[in-house]
This record gives C-alpha cells, structure tokens and sequence, in this order.
C-alpha cells in the first residue's frame, strides 16, 4: 500500500491535489474535512455537532475523527493505498493512525506538506468561500483562528514525521500543474 499524508494549512492545495493524486495513482481520497461536510449536509447528529467547531474554525475531538477514519480505512481494506487529506491534525490522531496502519502492516509511506505563505493562503480562501459555499472560508476571523488552531495543534506533527524519516516539503506556491509535478516525482 501507498498511504500518503497530504499535509499542510488550510488553502494549501491539499484538495486540488488529493484529487489528481488519486486519479493517477488509483489511491482513495480520505478527505475527514469532507466526510465531516457530507454528515453536515445529511442532518446527522455528528454533523450537527462537528458544525459547532467548524463554524469557529476549531477542531472536532480526536476521538471523533478517529472513529471515522477507521471506518473509512476498514471499508477499503483492499485499496491500493490512502491519501489523507486534512488527517491527522493532532500528533494524538497521528497515533493513532500510525496505530492503526501499522497493524494492518502498511504504514505511512510518506508525509507530503505543502508550503504556502499566509497571505496568499487567505487570498485563496477568501476566493474559495465566493464559490463553495463554506462560511469558513468567507469570515476573516475564523481564517485567522484556523491558521492559530494549524499552528498550535497541527505543526507538531512535522517534527512527529520527521523523526520517522518520512516528512518532504513541496513548495505549495506554484501554479498546480507544478506541484502536480513535484508531488508526482515524490511519489514514483
Ligand atoms: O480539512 P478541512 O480544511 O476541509 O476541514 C474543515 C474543518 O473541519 C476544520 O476547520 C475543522 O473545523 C474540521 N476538521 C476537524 N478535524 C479534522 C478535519 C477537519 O475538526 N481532522
Ligand atoms: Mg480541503
């Protein structure tokens, strides 16, 4: 297996790419901000209740996300391999997650960050929230808090990869056939 996690901000690209990553390699897309969206839309209580944090721009407990990646990874236990998206956010949920592909006997192959400057990741959400809809995207302040929650809860988990030998960085300010390219080299 191919398990990738696409790190990085939110605006970094990790969606765009995720996407063409997973129609070239035929890996599953495992996007929990997505699954998180689509339980929102369908009314459930664990929608209802995870749209508490995302309206603040906070992060929904471990234990939760957790849950429904486990679901998800055990659905598809037969995949080529996983590109988490927007997972793990916490070096708690890295843990876990290392937990469990590890017992499955594929590990973390790789963690991938995309680097991007914060002005131009709030210009990009900013144009994103014109468009999708996410009234995450479209208020300043809960962008800025979402920048404060990666800083403090999410960062760690480079130094959690790095020790593992399994952290690379791709320049997430070019156009995104470039990095399409770059992560694509890395990835082969
Ligand atoms: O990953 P994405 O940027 O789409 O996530 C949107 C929101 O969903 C986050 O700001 C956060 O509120 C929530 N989320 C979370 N835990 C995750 C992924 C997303 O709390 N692992
Ligand atoms: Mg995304």
């Amino acid at each position: 297996m191919k398990n990738i996690v696409l790190f990085g901000p939110p605006g970094a690209g990790k969606g765009t790419q995720s996407e063409r990553l997973i129609e070239k390699y035929k890996l599953i897309h495992l996007s929990t901000g997505d699954i998180l969206r689509a339980e929102r839309k369908a009314g459930t209580t664990l929608g209802k209740k995870a749209n508490e944090y995302i309206e603040k721009g906070e992060l929904v407990p471990d234990e939760v996300v957790i849950g429904m990646v486990a679901n998800k990874i055990n659905e598809n236990l037969n995949a080529i391999g996983f590109i988490f998206d927007g997972f793990p956010r916490t070096t708690a949920q890295g843990e876990a997650l290392d937990e469990m592909l590890n017992k499955l006997g594929h590990p973390i192959t790789k963690m991938i960050a995309l680097e991007v400057d914060e002005d131009e990741l709030t210009k990009r959400l900013l144009l994103r929230g014109e468009t999708s809809g996410r009234a995450d995207d479209q208020d300043e302040a809960t962008i800025r808090n979402r920048f404060k929650v990666y800083n403090n809860e999410t960062l760690p988990l480079k130094d959690y990869y790095d020790a593992q030998g399994k952290y690379l960085g791709v320049n997430g300010m070019n156009r995104i056939e470039t990095v399409f390219g770059d992560l694509c080299k890395i990835l082969d």
